[in-house]
């Protein structure tokens, strides 16, 4: 009797244990089912709606009166991504699912008729992918980009990558990354375009106006100070207003005023005791009410701003991705408390509002079609663009490798025959194909009869019997998503933990800061065992950033910086490996001969000074002589330098300098190089670099040429900011000003001008 009611008993059970289970699964398909599918919103007004209440009215006074129709629940709505709860769902099934970033849709407001805005993030190509479209075109990386010293070049990749965000139904792009590369452990360095503000600036601005030109609403990012990645929520970095101003804004400023962009991305950390997304100081004084800028502020994703009340009181437009401060509640807090007004809201509301409807309002030109991707032009392009990035830093008369048959080749290295196209974070795009460096090699010196033998380097008895009997080896080496990129970790606490504790506390993470700059032990191994079996050894180096090559440089007799070159750098490689393509990239940052000469830098920390001198400056500051110097790289031919002319000797504080220079490819072959133009403050009253770069320009010289190249610096870029004043000031004096191939003393011509 008992035991038939504990029978009947666990088959009830088992029964509510089924249905239980089964209910969750229905449920579970039904949020995957959900949202797989989204909505895609049209990003556009609609024509009949603009038609019959707002043609031809300036967007300012669309927006105010659109505001004045909202309620307080309306206006707020406008101030964040999605509800937390379901943006999450759907930003988490579509990656885990279908390994895809979800569309995240912002402000729309059915009832009024303002469509909403969607991001993708995009420095190497787009990231969010439309329906039924597999990939895209993706480029060499930011830094890579940066060492081509080619402007034009980045604005005609930010075009295709803007078209094809638009084929892929997003019209706001999270790039271009503008961060200044202080010391090159940080993480997220491949990303941005090198150590320097000036050029910074100007890739920022190209990028921009790129993007910018399909109506796809740029937003350089992050503001300020973002130069840690481990620590990126919790580290505070000090920094006095000079610095501030002369090194760490100077290239947001430039790319907000010239590029005009529509948005502009709050960093997570915290500048001076505030953390970025509630910062007054940066969000309205200087940003708004000193450089005049109109678009509106996006925080970074997630845990961008902690404090909503704040955040209102800063000018900060929109909480990302989701909404956690910029709640109804906080909001009404704050407005009962008197903290913040209503005005308040309605001022950012139609800032956002303003600058959103400009876009929403255009009648395109163009259809970005979703078969415009990865178009023959586009893909050239990637190619076009790895092979100007790429920086020839030794060459023992190794390359170009002879073009001749019947040769074997031998790529050797982990890296050799991997799809590595940069770091797994945000800045990830899904190419259509990589080539790999293994696979360029081989469909370019097959054609040529030549046999090209693959080695993964893992048993170093066969690497090296096999470099031994080839004619030529490519030794590819470097890193992945795995040693350095954005740090993924979910967890606050855990940065936090880390960063008290000063160190890494052993959870699994990917990406992240390099703490040692030196290659991984495998690939110096390698290098070591290879490099005496054959004479014929090019080092090719993948990664984001500088490297410490003191281990093993003197021995090896040639040194290609690849990085992570895009979908077509496997073509590009071989095209440079091989003569058709002449090297002309040039290092946007300083390599330092020991890693003590870098300012202090570590991945965890709570606290952080960035002071006034890095990279260049600081070589330049203490005399420390760098392994390879900023703006350092070689060619297939030689260029000469002469007659240089300041046509501007005395000038006033209105006239531009202008010198010209003439440069001379006395070499064999055709080339293109970088001409740099750095002006020198030995007279200054105050402390001042030795020298700084405000001028360049990438020239293609035949063999034999020889052409005038002319440059120009407005006086004002001559200024220091004076922290006791509170003004950019131009110091009447004698000033040096040094054009040539890198910024190595013996690499520049010198002369003087003065501003009277
Ligand atoms: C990154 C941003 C990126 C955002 C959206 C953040 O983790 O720091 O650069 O735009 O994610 O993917």
């Amino acid at each position: 009797m008992a035991r038939s009611k504990f029978k009947r008993i666990a088959l009830k059970l088992l029964k509510w244990f089924g249905i239980t289970i089964a209910l969750i699964l229905v449920v579970l398909s039904i949020v995957v089912i959900v949202n797989l599918n989204y909505d895609r919103p049209s990003l556009y007004v609609s024509k009949e709606y603009l038609q019959k209440e707002y043609a031809g009215t300036d967007t300012q006074v669309i927006a105010q009166n659109l505001v004045a129709q909202m309620s307080l629940d309306e206006k707020i709505a406008q101030m964040y991504g999605e509800p937390y709860g379901s943006g999450m769902a759907k930003l988490a099934t579509n990656f885990l699912v279908k390994k895809r970033f979800a569309h995240i849709y912002v402000g729309e407001n059915e009832r009024l008729g303002i469509p909403p805005w969607v991001l993708s993030d995009g420095p190497r190509g787009a990231r969010v992918l439309g329906e039924d479209v597999e990939g895209v075109t993706t480029f060499p990386v930011g830094m890579a980009r940066g060492a081509s010293w080619n402007t034009d070049l980045e604005y005609r990749i930010n075009q295709v990558i803007a078209s094809e965000m638009r084929a892929n139904k997003v019209n706001y792009a999270a790039t271009p990354c503008i961060n200044l590369l202080r010391h090159p452990g940080w993480g997220r360095a491949q990303e941005t375009y090198g150590e320097d503000p000036w050029l910074l600036g100007e890739f920022g601005v190209a990028a921009v106006k790129g993007l910018e030109k399909h109506n796809v609403m740029a937003c350089p990012k992050h503001f300020a100070l973002n130069s840690i990645e481990n620590s990126r929520w919790v580290v505070d970095v000090e920094v006095d207003e000079r610095t501030l101003r002369e090194v760490y804004l100077p290239h947001f400023k430039k790319t907000v005023q010239e590029g005009k962009p529509a948005s502009i991305m709050s960093a997570y950390n915290s500048v001076n005791g505030e953390f970025c997304g509630s910062n007054k100081e940066l969000l309205t004084h200087i940003l708004r009410d000193d450089w005049g800028f109109e678009g509106f502020v996006t925080t970074d994703w997630l845990m961008g701003v902690y404090d909503g009340v704040k955040g209102v009181q800063a000018g900060l437009d929109v909480e990302m991705p989701f909404q956690q401060v910029y709640t109804p509640e906080v909001i009404q807090e704050g407005l009962d408390n008197g903290e913040i007004s209503k005005a308040d809201i309605d001022k950012i509301v139609t800032r956002s509002l303003t600058t959103r409807l400009k876009y929403a309002l255009v009648n395109d030109q163009v259809n970005y079609p979703t078969s415009d991707i990865g178009k023959p032009s586009s893909i050239a392009l990637a190619r076009e663009a790895a092979e100007e990035s790429m920086v020839l830093l030794k060459n023992e008369g190794v390359l170009p490798f002879k073009k001749q048959g019947g040769k074997t080749i031998a790529v050797i290295g982990r890296l050799a025959d991997l799809e590595n196209t940069g770091d797994r974070g945000s800045s990830d795009s899904t190419p259509l194909y990589v080539e790999t460096p293994f696979e360029g090699i081989k469909k370019q010196q097959e054609a040529q009869g030549n046999k090209v033998v693959l080695d993964d380097g893992s048993n170093l008895e066969r690497a090296k019997e096999l470099a031994q009997n080839a004619d030529e080896v490519i030794l590819v080496v470097g890193f992945t998503h795995e040693d350095e990129g954005e740090y993924i970790i979910f967890s606050r606490e855990q940065m936090e933990e880390a960063a008290e504790a000063g160190k890494s506390l052993g959870k699994v993470t990917i990406g992240g800061d390099r703490k040692d700059l030196s290659l991984l032990e495998q690939d110096e191994r390698l290098i070591k065992a290879l490099h005496p079996m054959n004479d014929d050894l090019v080092v090719v180096y993948v990664g984001g950033s500088a490297i410490d090559m003191s281990a093993w440089e003197d021995d090896v007799p040639a040194i290609l910086f690849s990085w992570y070159a895009g979908m077509e750098g496997g073509t590009a490689l071989a095209n440079i490996l091989y003569g058709d393509a002449n090297p002309s990239g040039k290092l946007p940052f300083s390599i330092a001969k020991e890693q003590k000469d870098y300012p202090p830098f570590t991945p965890y920390t709570k606290k952080f000074e960035y002071g006034y001198y890095h990279g260049y400056t600081l070589f330049d500051k203490k005399g420390t002589t760098p392994a390879y110097p900023f703006g350092y790289g070689l060619s297939y031919t030689d260029f000469a330098y002469d007659s240089l002319v300041v046509k501007t000797h005395e000038l006033s504080t209105t006239e531009p300098l202008e010198v010209e220079v003439n440069v001379s490819n006395t070499g064999a072959v055709d080339g293109k190089e970088v001409v740099q133009l750095y002006v020198g403050f030995s007279n200054s009253a105050v402390d001042r670099p030795v020298k700084l770069l405000r001028g360049f320009k990438k020239v293609h010289l035949k063999a034999g040429e020889t052409k005038k190249v002319m440059l120009d610096v407005p006086t004002k870029d001559l200024a220091w900011y004076n922290p006791d004043t509170k003004n950019w000031e131009v110091e009447n004096m004698a000033y040096e000003v040094y054009v040539g191939s890198s910024s190595a003393e013996g690499d520049l011509l010198q002369s003087t001008f003065v501003v009277k």
